[in-house]
């Protein structure tokens, strides 16, 4: 077996809520495959943004072990996690998180001016990335300008400036119709069989076709596909 890109162990997140203990993420233990394509799912309230975020480097844990890429996130200062989030990681989020004030191509240029790169070089980055998820033509338009569907690819292509070999993104067809989602996930799709690791959390069961992995949350803990299909069934159907 090839190793793992991703290991978790023992994995904890607990939010301190006035008096109680909320438990995000209650002993999470997981392996993921170089170059798979995992799909997380999990009702709202599930610790799958949190699971998410721990394992790109954006938050800590309560207790437990994460190596990505072979290397542990446990024991780095925030320059080091910084440093491996640029060169790992690209995010993608429900809400796109786009400047609205930029066009596509200011948009996806924007990370790279962190790199060094001069601003020719970074518009004509920008523009091969919009080209490569289908948007060669919008690279003027602004965010209100494109439908959710566009913007999100945008969002995808900034995620790609840095060439990151893991790809999350939380709930990325969350605010989109049917027909864009799958685009969404179709481009998703296309980029793991690029050669990346994707990692996409939904509770959108029809985005599962695409993955090679599926993993399914309930209460901050993996759970196996049939406790959590007779957990999602007793809440659409209380007896
Ligand atoms: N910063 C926070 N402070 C307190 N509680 C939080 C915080 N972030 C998440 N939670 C709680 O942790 C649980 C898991 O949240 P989250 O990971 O966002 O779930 P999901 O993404 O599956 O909807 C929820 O009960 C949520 O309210
Ligand atoms: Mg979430």
């Amino acid at each position: 077996m090839n190793q793992p890109f991703i290991r978790v162990s023992g994995l904890k997140k607990y939010y301190q809520m006035g008096g109680t203990t909320v438990r995000a993420l209650d002993g999470v233990d997981l392996e993921i495959e170089p170059h798979s394509f995992t799909v997380v799912m999990g009702p709202s309230g599930s610790g799958k943004s949190t699971l998410l975020y721990l394992l790109g480097g954006l938050d800590r844990p309560t207790a437990g072990e994460i190596w990505v890429d072979g290397q542990s996130l446990n024991d780095v200062d925030e320059n080091s996690l910084a440093l491996f989030r640029r060169r790992t990681i690209g995010f993608v989020f429900q809400s796109f998180n786009l400047i609205p004030s930029m066009t596509a191509r200011e948009n996806v240029a924007f990370p790279m001016q962190f790199a060094g790169a001069n601003p020719r070089k970074r518009d004509e980055q920008a523009d091969f990335l919009l080209k490569q998820v289908g948007l060669g033509d919008r690279a003027s338009h602004r965010p209100t300008e494109l439908s959710g569907g566009q913007q999100q690819r945008v969002a995808i292509a900034r995620a790609l400036v840095n060439d990151p070999k893991l790809i999350l993104a939380d709930e990325p067809t969350g605010n989109l119709d049917t027909a864009s989602g799958a685009a969404i996930m179709q481009l998703l799709s296309d980029l793991h069989r690029s050669g990346r690791t994707v990692l996409v959390v939904t509770h959108d069961a029809r985005m599962t076709r695409f993955a090679t992995r599926q993993i399914y949350l309930l209460d901050g803990r993996v759970v196996s596909e049939a406790e959590y299909q007779s957990a999602v069934l007793e809440v659409a159907s209380p007896a």
